[in-house]
């Protein structure tokens, strides 16, 4: 599903990745590990269309994604949930999913004031276009009023879904997202990214600052995510036990290069993975 080869980045005069290829398949979990400053973010960056490589290429779905926008990688089906979460801490846990909603439905999540808006000039044009009836007129009416329902109930299916993975984010739906816990704010994070409907989900540290019980419950869900929506995803941790726990395959990252590459079992019995990462 993506192929990414040779990339090398660098912010000014500090050269980040010195030449990174991997492979997400499709469906599958990929975890890439790494001490601090190896890279790790960059290489997400550089994929979601964030950072610009300087050369290299990557495929998304067999196309070359590395001179899009992020805002076209976002519409082609892939979701970045950046280090640090990156929530609108003033805006409340809905208004933050809307915002994830965005690029792909519009602005059917705008409610019953869009709706009011287009019933409104609907009634204006309708005159307009009974007049026009025989050219064609009402059938494009016809067509703005059903694909604008479709979005609506898109949307709340996405939003559904989401609550069904995160309850809580249901039951703090008015509360602004500064004041939620860690956790929550990291629900939220992965919450919003899901709301763009990805087929490919980028997690950069979802274990950041979080106790060891609520990151292995985020994983729980990611991983039920990536079973049951097919969702394929390709997460950045540090916490290497975890990430190599759900993953299938995993790549090690040291100092901008891919310093090991093996499916996640083999990785947890490597001698040097075990030293450096696990810990052991
Ligand atoms: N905005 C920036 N400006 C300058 N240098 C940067 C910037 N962001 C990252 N770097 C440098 O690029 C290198 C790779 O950083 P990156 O954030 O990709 O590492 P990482 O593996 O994600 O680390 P961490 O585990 O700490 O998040 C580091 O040397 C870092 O100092
Ligand atoms: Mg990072």
């Amino acid at each position: 599903m993506l192929q990414v080869r040779d990339l090398v980045a660098a912010y000014g005069p500090i050269v980040a990745l010195h030449g990174v290829s991997l492979d997400v398949p499709e469906g599958s979990i990929v975890a890439v590990l790494g001490a601090n400053g190896a890279g790790k973010s960059s290489t997400l960056r550089v994929i979601s269309g964030l950072l610009r490589a300087k050369s290299g290429s990557i495929k998304f779905d067999g196309q070359r994604i590395d001179h899009l926008s992020t805002e076209q990688i976002v519409s082609l089906g892939m979701s970045h949930v950046p280090e640090g979460r990156q929530l609108f801490g003033d805006l409340t846990v809905l208004e933050n999913l809307r915002l994830g909603a965005y690029s792909r439905f519009g602005q059917a999540d705008g409610g019953g004031r869009l709706a009011h808006r287009q019933g409104l000039s609907l009634l204006g044009r309708l005159q307009h276009d009974l007049i026009q009836a025989a050219t064609g007129g009402i059938r494009d009416l016809a067509r703005a009023v059903r694909e604008h329902g479709q979005r609506r109930r898109d949307f709340d299916a996405a939003l559904k879904q989401i609550f069904d993975y995160f309850p809580i984010l249901a039951q703090r739906k008015n509360q602004v997202a500064g004041t939620l816990s860690g956790g929550e704010q990291q629900m939220l994070a992965i919450g919003r990214g899901l709301m763009a409907r990805p087929r490919l989900l980028l997690l950069d540290e979802p274990s950041m600052g979080l106790a060891p019980l609520v990151t292995r419950e985020i994983f729980e869900i990611v991983q039920t995510i990536n079973r049951t929506e097919g969702v394929t995803i390709l997460v950045v941790e540090q916490n290497a036990n975890l990430a190599l726990e759900i993953a299938h395959y995993g790549y090690v990252l040291e100092t901008g290069r891919v310093a090991l590459a093996d499916t996640s079992e083999n990785l947890r019995k490597s001698e040097a993975v075990r030293r450096s990462y696990l810990g052991q």
